[in-house]
Protein backbone atom coordinates (compact mmCIF):
# COMPACT_ATOMS: atom_id res chain seq x y z
CA UNK A 1 0.00 0.00 0.00
CA UNK A 2 1.30 3.57 -0.45
CA UNK A 3 1.66 6.27 1.63
CA UNK A 4 -1.33 7.95 2.51
CA UNK A 5 -0.04 10.70 4.98
CA UNK A 6 2.19 13.46 2.74
CA UNK A 7 5.25 13.16 5.13
CA UNK A 8 7.80 10.64 5.39
CA UNK A 9 7.56 8.11 7.91
CA UNK A 10 10.11 9.08 10.61
CA UNK A 11 8.86 5.99 12.92
CA UNK A 12 10.03 2.94 10.55
CA UNK A 13 12.97 1.17 12.17
CA UNK A 14 16.28 1.52 10.51
CA UNK A 15 17.19 -2.16 11.67
CA UNK A 16 14.87 -3.92 9.10
CA UNK A 17 15.66 -6.34 6.84
CA UNK A 18 14.31 -6.37 3.89
CA UNK A 19 14.02 -10.08 2.26
CA UNK A 20 13.62 -10.75 -1.63
CA UNK A 21 13.90 -13.81 -3.20
CA UNK A 22 17.78 -14.97 -3.95
CA UNK A 23 18.66 -11.48 -1.73
CA UNK A 24 18.35 -9.86 1.47
CA UNK A 25 19.30 -6.56 2.44
CA UNK A 26 20.25 -6.77 6.19
CA UNK A 27 21.08 -3.26 8.26
CA UNK A 28 25.24 -2.72 7.76
CA UNK A 29 27.41 -3.35 10.92
CA UNK A 30 30.72 -2.66 12.18
CA UNK A 31 32.07 -6.61 11.29
CA UNK A 32 30.52 -5.75 7.76
CA UNK A 33 33.98 -2.85 7.28
CA UNK A 34 36.62 -5.26 5.83
CA UNK A 35 34.64 -5.74 2.73
CA UNK A 36 34.62 -1.77 2.73
CA UNK A 37 38.20 -1.87 2.73
CA UNK A 38 38.58 -4.42 0.10
CA UNK A 39 35.49 -3.02 -2.48
CA UNK A 40 37.54 0.49 -1.87
CA UNK A 41 40.88 -1.13 -2.80
CA UNK A 42 39.29 -2.21 -6.17
CA UNK A 43 40.47 0.42 -8.50
CA UNK A 44 38.03 -0.49 -11.50
CA UNK A 45 35.33 -0.30 -9.21
CA UNK A 46 36.49 3.19 -7.79
CA UNK A 47 36.43 4.44 -11.12
CA UNK A 48 33.22 2.77 -11.88
CA UNK A 49 31.07 4.86 -8.88
CA UNK A 50 33.77 7.78 -9.05
CA UNK A 51 35.34 6.96 -5.79
CA UNK A 52 38.41 9.17 -5.42
CA UNK A 53 41.03 6.64 -2.86
CA UNK A 54 40.97 3.64 -1.03
CA UNK A 55 40.31 3.21 2.27
CA UNK A 56 42.55 2.00 5.43
CA UNK A 57 40.61 0.08 7.98
CA UNK A 58 41.21 3.06 10.05
CA UNK A 59 38.75 4.99 7.57
CA UNK A 60 36.53 2.57 7.16
CA UNK A 61 36.03 2.60 11.23
CA UNK A 62 35.92 6.64 10.80
CA UNK A 63 33.41 6.54 7.62
CA UNK A 64 30.88 3.51 10.25
CA UNK A 65 30.95 6.54 13.06
CA UNK A 66 30.01 8.67 10.50
CA UNK A 67 27.49 6.89 9.07
CA UNK A 68 25.85 5.71 12.37
CA UNK A 69 25.83 9.29 13.37
CA UNK A 70 23.87 10.48 10.12
CA UNK A 71 20.30 9.99 10.26
CA UNK A 72 19.81 11.35 6.59
CA UNK A 73 21.55 7.59 5.84
CA UNK A 74 19.86 4.48 5.44
CA UNK A 75 22.81 1.76 4.86
CA UNK A 76 22.37 -2.54 4.10
CA UNK A 77 24.52 -4.87 2.81
CA UNK A 78 23.66 -7.12 -0.29
CA UNK A 79 23.89 -10.68 0.94
CA UNK A 80 22.83 -13.99 -1.25
CA UNK A 81 20.28 -16.14 0.58
CA UNK A 82 22.71 -18.89 -0.82
CA UNK A 83 25.25 -19.33 2.06
CA UNK A 84 24.63 -15.87 3.63
CA UNK A 85 27.52 -14.47 1.32
CA UNK A 86 27.75 -10.40 1.07
CA UNK A 87 27.77 -9.24 -2.62
CA UNK A 88 27.94 -5.45 -1.75
CA UNK A 89 26.26 -2.69 -0.33
CA UNK A 90 23.23 -0.37 -1.27
CA UNK A 91 20.99 2.27 0.80
CA UNK A 92 19.84 5.58 0.77
CA UNK A 93 21.70 8.91 1.21
CA UNK A 94 20.50 12.55 1.62
CA UNK A 95 17.16 11.76 2.55
CA UNK A 96 15.46 14.89 2.46
CA UNK A 97 11.70 13.98 4.25
CA UNK A 98 10.66 17.74 4.21
CA UNK A 99 10.98 17.37 0.11
CA UNK A 100 10.13 13.34 0.52
CA UNK A 101 13.51 12.72 -1.57
CA UNK A 102 16.34 10.88 -1.31
CA UNK A 103 19.36 9.26 -2.99
CA UNK A 104 19.67 5.66 -3.72
CA UNK A 105 22.62 3.62 -4.39
CA UNK A 106 23.86 -0.02 -5.26
CA UNK A 107 27.36 -1.22 -5.25
CA UNK A 108 27.71 -5.40 -6.24
CA UNK A 109 31.20 -5.29 -5.15
CA UNK A 110 32.38 -9.04 -5.43
CA UNK A 111 32.53 -8.91 -9.38
CA UNK A 112 31.47 -12.41 -10.14
CA UNK A 113 27.85 -11.63 -8.76
CA UNK A 114 27.75 -9.15 -11.39
CA UNK A 115 25.18 -9.74 -14.59
CA UNK A 116 23.25 -12.52 -12.67
CA UNK A 117 19.77 -10.41 -11.81
CA UNK A 118 21.04 -9.36 -8.30
CA UNK A 119 21.42 -5.77 -8.57
CA UNK A 120 17.30 -5.93 -10.23
CA UNK A 121 16.01 -7.76 -7.04
CA UNK A 122 17.75 -5.01 -4.59
CA UNK A 123 16.72 -2.12 -6.10
CA UNK A 124 13.15 -3.49 -6.48
CA UNK A 125 13.76 -4.22 -3.32
CA UNK A 126 14.45 -0.63 -2.05
CA UNK A 127 12.65 1.11 -4.40
CA UNK A 128 9.46 -0.99 -2.51
CA UNK A 129 11.07 -0.26 0.84
CA UNK A 130 11.44 4.10 -0.01
CA UNK A 131 8.05 4.30 -1.83
CA UNK A 132 5.45 1.93 -0.22
CA UNK A 133 6.43 1.72 3.60
CA UNK A 134 8.83 4.63 4.02
CA UNK A 135 7.10 7.40 1.75
CA UNK A 136 9.31 8.64 -0.31
CA UNK A 137 7.79 11.17 -3.59
CA UNK A 138 11.18 10.65 -5.49
CA UNK A 139 14.52 8.55 -5.58
CA UNK A 140 17.66 9.88 -7.16
CA UNK A 141 20.70 8.26 -8.20
CA UNK A 142 24.07 9.70 -9.84
CA UNK A 143 26.38 7.70 -12.09
CA UNK A 144 29.54 8.23 -13.75
CA UNK A 145 28.35 8.89 -17.66
CA UNK A 146 30.93 6.28 -18.56
CA UNK A 147 29.45 3.35 -16.37
CA UNK A 148 27.38 2.23 -19.37
CA UNK A 149 26.52 -0.94 -17.52
CA UNK A 150 24.67 1.50 -14.46
CA UNK A 151 23.12 3.64 -16.90
CA UNK A 152 21.39 0.74 -18.18
CA UNK A 153 20.93 -0.78 -15.14
CA UNK A 154 19.04 2.22 -13.33
CA UNK A 155 16.99 2.77 -16.65
CA UNK A 156 16.03 -0.77 -16.89
CA UNK A 157 14.43 0.37 -13.08
CA UNK A 158 12.61 2.78 -14.15
CA UNK A 159 14.47 5.83 -13.47
CA UNK A 160 14.37 8.74 -16.40
CA UNK A 161 17.83 10.74 -16.99
CA UNK A 162 17.12 14.13 -15.24
CA UNK A 163 20.46 15.61 -16.50
CA UNK A 164 24.24 16.10 -17.42
CA UNK A 165 26.62 17.67 -14.85
CA UNK A 166 29.43 18.31 -17.13
CA UNK A 167 33.26 17.12 -16.37
CA UNK A 168 31.45 16.28 -12.74
CA UNK A 169 34.55 13.78 -12.61
CA UNK A 170 37.72 13.23 -12.61
CA UNK A 171 40.34 9.93 -13.19
CA UNK A 172 43.36 8.45 -14.55
CA UNK A 173 44.02 12.50 -15.96
CA UNK A 174 40.35 12.55 -17.33
CA UNK A 175 37.38 14.35 -17.05
CA UNK A 176 33.77 12.54 -17.66
CA UNK A 177 30.27 13.87 -16.97
CA UNK A 178 27.73 12.64 -13.96
CA UNK A 179 24.73 11.83 -14.93
CA UNK A 180 21.90 12.38 -12.91
CA UNK A 181 18.51 10.26 -12.67
CA UNK A 182 15.16 9.56 -11.01
CA UNK A 183 12.13 8.21 -10.56
CA UNK A 184 8.92 9.74 -9.32
CA UNK A 185 6.34 8.13 -6.76
CA UNK A 186 3.67 7.70 -9.49
CA UNK A 187 6.03 6.07 -12.22
CA UNK A 188 6.80 3.67 -9.59
CA UNK A 189 3.13 3.12 -9.06
CA UNK A 190 2.40 2.44 -12.70
CA UNK A 191 5.16 0.14 -13.29
CA UNK A 192 5.39 -1.54 -10.71
CA UNK A 193 1.68 -2.01 -9.63
CA UNK A 194 1.49 -5.69 -10.91
CA UNK A 195 4.36 -6.50 -7.86
C1 LIG B 1 25.30 -1.70 -11.77
C2 LIG B 1 24.93 -2.93 -10.91
C3 LIG B 1 24.26 -2.47 -9.62
C4 LIG B 1 23.92 -3.76 -11.73
O1 LIG B 1 23.58 -4.91 -10.98
P1 LIG B 1 23.67 -6.37 -11.67
O2 LIG B 1 23.21 -7.38 -10.71
O3 LIG B 1 25.06 -6.50 -12.21
O4 LIG B 1 22.64 -6.18 -12.89
P2 LIG B 1 21.45 -7.18 -13.25
O5 LIG B 1 21.98 -8.54 -13.52
O6 LIG B 1 20.36 -7.04 -12.26
O7 LIG B 1 21.00 -6.53 -14.66
C5 LIG B 1 20.02 -5.55 -14.74
C6 LIG B 1 20.16 -4.74 -16.00
O8 LIG B 1 21.34 -3.96 -15.93
C7 LIG B 1 21.87 -3.83 -17.24
N1 LIG B 1 23.16 -4.51 -17.28
C8 LIG B 1 23.64 -5.44 -16.42
N2 LIG B 1 24.90 -5.81 -16.81
C9 LIG B 1 25.18 -5.10 -17.92
C10 LIG B 1 26.30 -5.02 -18.81
N3 LIG B 1 27.42 -5.75 -18.60
N4 LIG B 1 26.26 -4.15 -19.84
C11 LIG B 1 25.16 -3.38 -20.05
N5 LIG B 1 24.05 -3.44 -19.27
C12 LIG B 1 24.07 -4.27 -18.24
C13 LIG B 1 20.92 -4.48 -18.18
O9 LIG B 1 19.95 -3.52 -18.59
C14 LIG B 1 20.30 -5.53 -17.30
O10 LIG B 1 19.04 -5.93 -17.73
P3 LIG B 1 18.94 -7.25 -18.68
O11 LIG B 1 19.64 -8.36 -17.96
O12 LIG B 1 17.48 -7.45 -18.81
O13 LIG B 1 19.63 -6.87 -19.94
C15 LIG B 1 26.18 -3.80 -10.59
O14 LIG B 1 26.69 -4.35 -11.78
C16 LIG B 1 27.26 -3.04 -9.86
O15 LIG B 1 27.15 -2.81 -8.67
N6 LIG B 1 28.32 -2.62 -10.56
C17 LIG B 1 29.48 -1.96 -9.96
C18 LIG B 1 29.15 -0.69 -9.18
C19 LIG B 1 28.23 0.24 -9.91
O16 LIG B 1 28.47 0.62 -11.04
N7 LIG B 1 27.17 0.65 -9.21
C20 LIG B 1 26.24 1.62 -9.71
C21 LIG B 1 26.62 2.95 -9.15
S1 LIG B 1 25.69 4.24 -9.94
Amino acid sequence: MFSESMSVRENVSKQETLIGRRVYLRPFERDDLPYIQKWSNDAELRRLIGEVAPMSRAETEKWYKAMLADRDRMWFVIVLKRGDRVIGEAGFLRMFRPWRNTDMTIIIGEKDAWGKGYGTETGHLLLDHAFRRLGFHKISVGAVGFNKRALKFWESLGFKKEGVERDEYYYDNEYSDGVMMSILEDEYRELYKAH
